[in-house]
């Protein structure tokens, strides 16, 4: 996504530095509703509050750094992605978006279900009593302990990444005597981003068995011919923060493709396909992303229209969005520690959080907004870059932004749309202690994930 650079400077230069940014908003104490939770507005004192508390007493009681997580917001997702797609359809939450056991109680209440990667998501879904049937395990180098566990838990899908893996579930299932639903996770030759989709360079990874060399079909014939399996459909995700549906139409028709094909070679019809997840949301007030009602629309009339094309009955269609159900939902409130104004350029604003809270700047060059949560302010726009606090100049949460120019240490800020691949990512880089997420709803606040401490650090140094 290119933006423009903003033509005048309102402070610090005449001319502002080159950079990725738009204009700053008319009014920065504004909140775009695009990029903030539901719940998020200004109370009278013109402070931030979410879920009916201000951000100065949730910073006082829970500290900062901090995720404040809307929990009616995640529960009203949840919900608009279920009604979206509807009874004969099945939504699976990507955990790998963020996870823990509240949010696995809220997804199993609100019907959803959930998509696991690794061993320890599993053991979270079932501790916190995510029914084994309604869990898909990925991953494409799933270990045999992790597979025996799967299985053994009765997780309701395995997506089969290799042929190896075919051959290892098989014998696992075997052996518990049972036959293993699966999916096979295909590699469509559609490598999506936002705004654009490269039907090109795409087999050149890690994920899937390619449907270009008819290795896909071949991973559907071994499958079939396997007793300790029961193949009920063929698997595909395309990519990550998409807005532009050609990518899904592509992928679908390949895939309606491979079930027709399947259907002319053994006389089956399977009777899924799961279009994976990498629905887009706003980080900025540039991203338009589309409804959930949109979204299924747009993929049950590609599925349905390409199913009729090749006389095949229309299979359940399964999605796994990650990022739109939680990365919305949060926010990281950050206290403002030291600012450093670099003349001609941009001022440096230090928050007591950084890359070990928030990767995505850093590894994605991501894009955030940023605002000043404690209070208002009527002074004029500085140009800022929002850093952290570790040892590594690439230690950026947010590159280019507006803040008032009164800014000052103390301050609270608050970076959207930090719900997904955040606090599942964070790390403790320099010894940082991982911050807590905070569920907020209808005036209470309570930690689901709670602050690392230094005893946590020092528990796992055995010396
Ligand atoms: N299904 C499968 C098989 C996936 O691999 C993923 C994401 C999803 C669903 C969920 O995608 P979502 O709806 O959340 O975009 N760390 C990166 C994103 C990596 C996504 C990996 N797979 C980021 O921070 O942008």
């Amino acid at each position: 996504m290119s933006r423009s650079a903003h033509p005048a400077g309102p402070r610090h230069a005449d001319v502002l530095p080159e950079g990725h940014y738009s204009a700053p908003a008319a009014d920065l104490n504004a909140l775009d509703e695009k990029v903030w939770s539901r719940t998020v507005t200004r109370d009278a004192d013109g402070a931030l509050t979410v879920g009916g508390i201000a951000v100065a007493r949730l910073a006082e009681e829970f500290g900062t750094p901090a995720y404040f997580l809307d929990e009616s917001d995640f529960r009203a997702r949840c919900r608009a992605w279920a009604d979206a797609f509807g009874p004969d359809a099945d939504v699976f939450y990507a955990g790998k978006a963020f996870l823990s056991r509240a949010v696995v109680r809220w997804l199993t209440e609100e019907g959803l279900n959930l998509d696991v990667c690794s061993g320890g998501e599993l053991t979270t879904a079932l501790d916190a009593g995510m029914p084994a049937e309604r869990i898909a395990f990925h991953g494409n180098n799933k270990t045999v302990a992790e597979i025996e566990r799967a299985v053994g838990a009765g997780v309701g899908r395995i997506v089969l990444d290799s042929f190896q893996e075919i051959v290892r579930v098989a014998h696992i299932a075997q052996r518990h005597g049972i036959r293993q639903r699966v999916q096979i996770r295909v590699t469509v030759g559609v490598e999506a981003h936002t705004h654009e989709f490269i039907a090109t360079a795409h087999e050149d990874q890690k994920f899937g068995i390619a449907l270009a060399d008819g290795q896909a079909a071949e991973a559907v014939r071994r499958a079939l011919s396997l007793d300790g399996l029961d193949l009920i459909g063929v698997h595909s995700h395309i990519g990550s923060q998409i807005f532009d549906m050609a990518g899904f139409e592509v992928s679908a028709r390949r895939v309606v493709q491979l079930l027709a094909e399947v259907r002319d070679e053994h006389g089956v019809e399977l009777p899924e396909i799961d279009l994976g997840g990498g629905l887009g949301i706003a980080y900025t007030s540039d991203d338009d992303p589309r409804e959930p009602h949109e979204i299924a629309k747009a993929l049950s009339d590609i599925v349905t229209r390409e199913c009729e094309a090749a006389k095949l009955r229309t299979p359940r269609i399964s999605v796994e969005p990650g990022r739109a159900i939680v990365g919305p939902t949060a926010f990281t409130l950050y206290e403002v520690g030291t600012i450093k104004p670099l003349e001609g350029l941009r001022t440096y604003v230090s928050v007591d959080g950084g890359m070990s809270d928030n990767i995505r700047t850093a590894l994605y060059d991501a894009e955030y907004s940023v605002a000043l949560v404690s209070r208002t302010s009527d002074a004029e726009p500085m140009l800022v870059r929002v850093v952290g606090k570790h040892c590594e100049s690439g230690d950026i949460v947010v590159k280019d932004a507006f803040l008032p120019a009164d800014l000052a240490p103390g301050d609270l800020i608050a970076v959207p749309a930090t719900g997904a691949y955040c606090r599942s990512m964070a790390s403790n880089y320099n010894h940082a202690l991982r911050p807590p997420v905070v569920a907020v709803r209808d005036g209470e606040a309570r930690v689901i994930v709670r602050r690392e401490t230094e005893e946590d650090l020092l528990r796992l140094d055995v010396g």
